[in-house]
């Protein structure tokens, strides 16, 4: 059985309760992470937590913790749901707590503070030899994507319509620009050239996403962030799609038609060995 943090107790994930009161419950009032780890060692923990923060400065909630503290009950977590070294995936939580119902903040502030292991899901072999499909969606989320909000019901109804026409993900336009995917970031590939969408209140800073770029940096591959839009994306000749459990994923469908030639392209092949090549480092601890 899972074994999780919440509010300073560690404790089977069927036992972890909170009050229907809380604001997480009704209103969406908080933020989450979601941070692999391989053999042991978390994925690039300290951007995760980065990001927590930039996420809680963004609805105006004090970080309850400070870094060392949420390394060592994410590090604590890992450790007791340890399975023969098994990869983990860790979804952590924060949020205003519990309070009368009213919409504005309440002035005493009791966080809830929640953290659990999954098994991280190996991404199928039949993903990586065809790919995935993709359907093309409007954004209909609010304007602060950057925020890792828990407030995701745009995101789980755009998956769901994706879901419905037969597809694994919605890749999403804003004002004639794409944007994201309803729960990844894109890529899109051209004449050897590599794009992503530059960061801003309309996407989310993908921690993945950005370790492509370095990867791409690091390796001097053509590269830009840029905008991206919905003709650009049809026409692509690879669309890579990213996320800390789905890491780089190759659509080779996109709203029933192939990208390029239909099948997962050189340049993503490229990309994915040098991305496992740094999980190779990171399960021997020679990289972050
Ligand atoms: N989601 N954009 C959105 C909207 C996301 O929900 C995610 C990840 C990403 C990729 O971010 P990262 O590379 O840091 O995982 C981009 C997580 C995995 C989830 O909600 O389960």
């Amino acid at each position: 059985m899972s074994i999780a943090y919440l509010n300073g107790d560690y404790l089977p994930v069927e036992q972890a309760k909170v009050s229907v009161l809380d604001r997480g419950f009704i209103f969406g009032d908080g933020v989450y992470e979601v941070i692999p780890a391989y053999g042991g060692h978390l994925f690039r923990l300290e951007q995760h937590l980065q990001r927590l923060s930039n996420s809680l400065e963004g609805i105006h909630l004090d970080n309850p913790l400070a870094l060392s503290q949420w390394q060592q009950i994410i590090e604590e977590v890992v450790k007791r749901n340890d399975d023969n070294n098994q990869d983990q995936s860790i979804y952590l939580q924060v949020t205003r707590g519990a309070a009368k119902r009213d919409h504005v903040f309440p002035d005493e502030i009791s966080q809830t503070i929640f953290v659990m292991s999954s098994p991280m899901q190996a991404v199928s072999e039949e993903k990586l030899t065809k790919g995935i499909c993709a359907i093309s969606h409007e954004d209909i989320r609010w304007r602060y994507c950057h925020i890792k909000s828990i407030a995701l019901l745009p995101n789980t109804l755009m998956r769901q319509i994706a879901r419905e026409a037969g597809a694994d993900e919605a890749i999403l336009n804003r004002d004639g620009n794409i944007t994201e995917g309803a729960a990844s970031n894109v890529f899109i590939v051209k004449d050897g050239k590599i794009i992503t969408p530059a960061k801003d209140e309309c996407l989310l800073p993908g921690i993945t996403r950005d370790l492509v770029l370095e990867i791409a940096a690091e390796a001097k591959l053509n590269y830009a962030e840029a905008d991206i839009s919905p003709e650009q994306l049809q026409n692509a000749d690879e669309i890579w799609l990213t996320s800390s459990t789905k890491e780089i994923l190759p659509v080779t469908q996109l709203d029933g038609k192939a990208v390029g030639n239909g099948k997962p392209g050189p340049c993503w092949k490229d990309m994915l060995a040098r991305y496992q090549e740094h999980k190779k480092l990171l399960r021997s601890g020679n990289a972050h």
